[in-house]
């Protein structure tokens, strides 16, 4: 009989799926998906964290690696060095009570700090290609497929980071085995010499605490590098293009990710909480901070599910 027939592999995964999810007001958000799908994918986008929110938090069981601690220059004395900054400033980072200024300017200084050694100590582009493949990091399942759903949508995607673009870049090229011209990294962007040596660091330093506030003016000339074709020429006009995009699917792994948004005065947002870690200390603000949270280190079909209810 089927009184105890297993379940399809289908309906097996819609189950794990909805043990995974958390959602606080299901009708607000079923309202939220009717408004954005009403407006349409011109004025939808999606900002998403990197680390621990598009990665997976844990890899074969250890915890996965993340674009600064991944990367190995090929010089020991300079990773030894970085590592020396970390054991000093990242109990700093994580204080409850050092107050919000002090700790802006304590984090300038760690990644100041750390992009000069990345530079004395010779980085080179070949360094990152090799830490990368050596590295214990990896994509939870339904990345490509959701970014390959918005690419065909040409809706953009701006991924927010505190760490190192050009590592993140190799990342994307070695573990999605594609670019994707929708697709853009806001983060720390290095300039190499010919000789694919590490000169210099592009524009403003993008540190864990100005990253969420001004994360959208930090996105820098867009119109090349988005691949959508904005017709525009004008920087600024360019990121308008984006700001004018006002409905935003936003997906992080801290509470302090939701700021992310701030750049934009958006009309409707869906926000996605990966809630990986500390899960019974964190689960009640999560749920009422973020629209869904997925709990233990969900893949990402809960989001591809999303968007294609949408477009
Ligand atoms: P994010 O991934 O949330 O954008 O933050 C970047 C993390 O990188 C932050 O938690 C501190 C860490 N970090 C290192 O591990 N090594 C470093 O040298 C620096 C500057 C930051």
């Amino acid at each position: 009989g089927h009184g105890n027939c297993s379940l399809s592999t289908n309906q097996m995964e819609q189950r794990n799926l909805s043990a995974n999810t958390v959602i606080d007001h299901p009708r607000a958000l079923t309202d939220k998906i009717t408004l954005i799908r009403d407006a349409g994918p011109s004025k939808f986008q999606v900002i998403a964290d990197f680390d621990a929110t598009l990665t997976r938090y844990r890899v074969n069981g250890l915890r996965g690696q993340t674009s600064h601690n991944l990367l190995q220059q090929g010089n020991a004395e300079y990773d030894a060095k970085r590592q020396a900054l970390y054991d000093h400033y990242h109990p700093l980072e994580i204080s409850p009570v050092i107050p919000i200024d002090e700790k802006t300017k304590l984090m300038e200084e760690w990644w100041s700090k750390t992009h000069d050694l990345l530079i004395e100590g010779g980085l080179t582009y070949d360094a990152i290609k090799k830490s990368v493949e050596n590295s214990s990091i990896a994509f939870r399942e339904g990345v490509v497929e959701l970014f390959e759903f918005l690419e065909k949508k040409e809706i953009p995607v701006l991924i927010f980071s505190a760490g190192l673009a050009d590592v993140i870049e190799e990342v994307l090229r070695q573990n999605l085995h594609r670019t994707f011209k929708n697709v853009k990294i806001v983060s720390n962007r290095m300039v190499f010499d010919d000789n694919g040596r590490l000169v210099s660091f592009k524009g403003k330093l993008i540190h864990v605490l100005n990253k969420n506030e001004h994360a959208l003016d930090m996105a820098g000339p867009l119109h090349d590098q988005l691949g959508v074709d904005t017709g525009e020429e004008d920087e600024d006009e360019a990121n308008a293009y984006v700001k004018q995009r006002t409905n935003v699917l936003l997906m992080g792994d801290h509470l302090g990710d939701l700021r992310m948004s701030d750049g934009l005065s958006y009309e409707t947002r869906i926000s996605v909480g990966f809630l990986n870690d500390n899960i019974e200390k964190s689960l009640e603000s999560y749920r009422q901070a973020f629209d869904l949270v997925y709990l233990n280190d969900a893949p990402m079909w809960g989001a591809v599910e999303l968007v294609s209810r949408l477009f």
